[in-house]
């Protein structure tokens, strides 16, 4: 059933600002937000404050936005002033939503205040009808992920919660699926008989932007190694779900996450760079991550002793999402040694695929030059959908498809936990690189170029 009034908690916050307004003028413009919204924040704003908030928001991502569209999007919001401990502030939203039947409440705020919130949304009666949408990270580690389920779960049952994890929502993450599993080409290679190793990379150039107090007590493993990039893994090695329904999705990411080996201590790297401890918020002596690599197997049939390479960090060489799988080499070198095959999935700016393969190269010697088979998706399919625009929509038409089950969130703080609870000493490293030294020699032979350096190599190719 649709949803028929969308309510957003920290309205007047972050990321209301960067993602939710500008998602919402997206659906907005698609003409598939055909409901009232009702802000609630404790900054004591008038409505115009609020609704030119709201149009900053939108132009600042949206130069040149559809003015019917955003004047109807401001139009259809409001918002309640009111402190997230004071009752009346849940008395004043009940009584502004009586009248509708479905309320989507969104919690875009820090998730100390989930349960609380959830507590008094359920003392005016909301819960009973409501889907409450929660932001990541969904709890600091295995215990306290466990501990926010219950206390949520008294209140409200599995199917009326949606966490997110925003790359569940990136087209090109989903893609993998697609590619996986819709093109015969691939599926008979993808496994340990024929793939070498896998490498992903998610690297920002960017520091941590005025974040140090959230940031310093959540470090790069909490904040995108353990949903994000975990995400990404899954559907990169699940098994195909029995059909595309929430469940049978779950169900199989399930089983990949329960595979995953314990991890090996010498295998994990963790960085900081270089400055971070002159950040606003963060402690001088800190001990936390800004850069994360590490080694990790999957122990079942299909990926046994494939080596899986993960790395995250901040003020890195650029700003980067990409996965490397690359394939095994013939079992004769007819032609001379080359590189080996790769598939590398262009899952952040600039999305798409690369296939490099080996082509006789021109001339009268058999031997081979490596080519591409490229395809950049916005190009073929022009621009793509937002990820909180699709889950935003799907929250809305309640569809758990792109959201995590909680035995899934489990599963990942279950595999990070003993790395969570014994880190080894950061190791520093230069803003600008990739990372501390010893991250490279992760992978035998180094870590396969992403980003600019991949496009550079194929481009001085063709
Ligand atoms: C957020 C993290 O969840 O994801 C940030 O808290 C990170 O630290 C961001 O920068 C990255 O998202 P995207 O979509 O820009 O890759």
């Amino acid at each position: 059933m649709k949803a028929d009034v969308l309510v957003l908690f920290g309205a007047t916050g972050d990321l209301s600002k960067k993602k939710l307004f500008p998602a919402l003028y997206d659906l907005q413009d698609l003409a598939q937000l055909d409901l009232p919204i009702i802000g609630v924040a404790s900054s004591q704003w008038t409505q115009e404050e609020f609704k030119k908030h709201i149009e900053e928001s939108v132009r600042s991502r949206k130069p040149d936005p559809n003015e019917a569209a955003l004047t109807k999007l401001m139009n259809q919001t409001e918002l309640i002033v009111g402190d997230y401990a004071d009752p009346q502030t849940f008395v004043a939203l009940a009584d502004a939503i009586k009248d509708f039947k479905l309320p989507v409440i969104y919690l875009a705020i820090a998730p100390e205040h989930f349960a609380k919130i959830t507590e008094s949304l359920s003392m005016v009666g909301i819960t009973r009808r409501a889907r409450v949408v929660v932001e990541k990270p969904f709890g600091r580690d295995l215990a306290s992920a466990k501990a926010l389920d219950a206390e949520l779960k008294e209140i409200l049952p599995e199917e009326q919660i949606y966490r997110i994890d925003h790359y569940l929502g990136k087209e090109a993450v989903e893609d993998l699926l697609v590619f996986r599993f819709a093109n015969t080409l691939f599926e008979p290679v993808w496994n340990r008989n024929y793939v070498s190793n896998v490498q992903i990379t998610m690297a920002e150039n960017f520091g941590i932007d005025g974040r140090g107090a959230f940031y310093d007590g959540v470090g790069a493993t909490r904040d995108v190694l353990q949903n994000h990039i975990l995400q990404v893994l899954t559907m990169l090695t699940m098994e195909p779900p029995i059909d595309m329904s929430s469940e049978a999705m779950q169900n199989e990411k399930i089983k990949v996450l329960s595979a995953i080996r314990d991890i090996n201590k010498n295998d994990v790297v963790r960085g900081q760079f270089d400055g971070y401890l002159d950040e606003t918020g963060v402690d001088e002596n800190s001990d936390t991550e800004t850069f994360v690599a590490m080694k990790i197997f999957i122990d079942n049939w299909r990926w046994a002793g494939v080596p899986i390479y993960l790395r995250t960090g901040k003020k890195l060489a650029e700003t980067v999402l990409e996965v490397i799988v690359e394939f095994n080499q013939p079992p004769r070198a007819l032609f001379g040694q080359a590189p080996a095959n790769q598939v590398r999935f262009r899952l952040g700016a600039k999305d798409g695929v690369d296939i490099s393969l080996q082509a006789k190269k021109p001339g009268t010697k058999l031997v081979t030059e490596t080519v591409d088979l490229s395809v950049e998706f916005v190009a073929e399919f022009g621009d793509r959908q937002g990820p909180y625009e699709r889950l935003l929509r799907a929250a809305m038409l309640g569809d758990h498809f792109r959201f995590t089950r909680i035995d899934a969130v489990l599963h990942s703080w279950q595999i990070l936990e003993d790395l969570l609870r014994n880190p080894h000493p950061v190791e520093s490293y230069e803003p600008g690189t990739w990372g501390p030294a010893s991250a490279q020699h992760l992978v035998p032979g180094g870590w396969a170029p992403v980003g600019t350096e991949a496009d550079n190599l194929k481009n001085l190719k063709s």
